[in-house]
């Protein structure tokens, strides 16, 4: 590799602002947000759109067992090492246009502008991870799955609110495994994924780059409560075993746990769903979700087992039955010291000011870390706000953070 004239490659700024903008298209809705759940008709749009883009990037492009789409440098042998990048597109309901979608195209485009210039030594890799969000099926299926953290059988047998599973759910997407023995390869010496930050702080403290130390773990149970459905005019309040009032109390309960257990625990419900639905029919039957999160395994345990002692305490006093599914446990992770040092050396090289941080928002690179050595670039955000349609990152900011990755690239593939 041209060592002297690495230092000076650039991503095509204008390439990234329109596939940025290409993509937000897909899923918008009339609000300005964007709802692209796993499989859905505006996911599988999503899809082709950005395998185009990776073909492009002069890539070959695949899909794995687990929806995960792959591409790979074209010429490069299986067994080649491998420096890999990526993310997700698929999308909170009601999201924005920048968390996963900016990993992603970063990524491509950071590809592309390596290809374009260089014949890098090492074979450069896309992974576009399958519902990393959890909306649908369970947070982070794709890289689980990649990673060998969960089998095959137990995520295609994973079902939505629908009752649908991932198998099918995928089978109706047209979604087919490539043959190609691309998909996997055994030799991925290294991840590095880039994300807006989703919080204030480097806004707050003006700077350009987040370099991330480590990763909180992520826990989502889903709990579904029954209770008796009945008339809402008949029924003698005393007599009523109504799952939504259980709903109501556990939410107060899991938000005091987390109050009292202090930072860094957070936990939230952010999804309730009645049955039948109806203001005049007493809710037989109610699902939720508990979203937590802590710094360390022992302290998310912890919480857990205080987030479970609310659900029988409600189960008990109300006379209603509970059922807990886990849907998703991600552990914390820690970031890859020789990465992080090679990301902070891409910054400096930019002259852009950075800062080591924790990342309070889980992602795909905490599986991909149980694997290899796995690095995480964060831009600020406007606001600290995500999971929302206003999310916004500044045109520059977001360049720099493109460029950041594609000098890490540049000298992960030239270790
Ligand atoms: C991922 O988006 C998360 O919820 O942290
Ligand atoms: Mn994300
Ligand atoms: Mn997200």
């Amino acid at each position: 590799m041209q060592v002297q004239k690495m230092f000076t490659a650039r991503i095509s700024t204008t390439r990234l602002h329109k596939t940025i903008t290409e993509l937000s298209k897909i899923g918008q809705l009339s609000t300005g947000g964007i709802t692209r759940l796993t499989f859905s008709k505006a996911d599988i749009e999503a899809r082709k759109y950005v395998s185009n883009l990776i073909r492009k990037a002069g890539m070959s492009v695949g899909v794995d067992k687990f929806g995960n789409i792959i591409g790979r440098s074209l010429n490069a042998t299986f067994d080649a090492p491998t420096i890999a990048c990526g993310s997700h597109i698929d999308t909170v309901p009601n999201g924005g246009a920048l968390d996963g979608a900016y990993g992603v195209l970063g990524a491509i485009e950071a590809i592309r502008s390596i290809h374009e210039h260089y014949k890098p030594t090492k074979a450069l890799q896309i992974m576009i991870f399958t519902e990393e969000e959890g909306t649908r099926f369970g947070a982070f299926i794709g890289s689980r799955g990649f990673a060998g953290l969960l089998d095959q059988s137990t995520i295609y047998a994973m079902r939505d609110k629908e009752n649908v599973t991932f198998r099918d759910a995928m089978h109706n997407a047209n979604l087919k495994p490539s043959s190609q023995r691309f998909r996997q390869p055994p030799n991925i010496r290294a991840y590095v994924e880039l994300h807006i930050e989703q919080g204030p702080i480097l806004e707050h403290e003006q700077k350009s780059i987040g370099i991330v130390e480590s990763i909180v773990g992520l826990g989502d149970l889903e709990i579904e409560i029954e209770g008796k459905p009945g008339h809402a005019g008949t029924t003698p309040m005393q007599l009523r075993r109504d799952a939504l009032v259980g709903a109501a109390r556990i939410i107060l309960g899991v938000n005091r746990i987390a109050l009292r257990t202090g930072i860094p625990a957070v936990a939230t419900v952010g999804s309730v769903a009645a049955y039948p639905g109806a203001p005049n029919v007493i809710p037989g039957r109610a699902i939720i979700n508990v979203d937590y999160r802590d710094a360390s395994l022992p302290r998310m345990k912890q919480l857990e087992t205080k987030i479970k002692s609310i659900f029988k305490q409600v189960a008990d006093e109300s006379n209603l039955k509970i059922v807990i599914r886990r849907k998703s446990l991600t552990k914390p992770a820690k970031m890859s010291t020789k990465v992080t040092k090679i990301i902070e050396a891409s910054s400096r090289s930019l002259e852009l000011s950075f800062k080591h941080m924790q990342s309070g928002a889980a992602h795909d690179c905490q599986n991909m870390a149980r694997i290899t050595k796995t690095g995480m670039i964060f831009v600020p955000s406007r606001n600290g706000l995500s999971h929302a349609p206003n999310e916004y990152t500044k045109p520059k900011q977001l360049e720099d953070g493109a460029n950041v990755l594609l000098q890490t690239l540049l000298r992960l593939t030239n270790e």
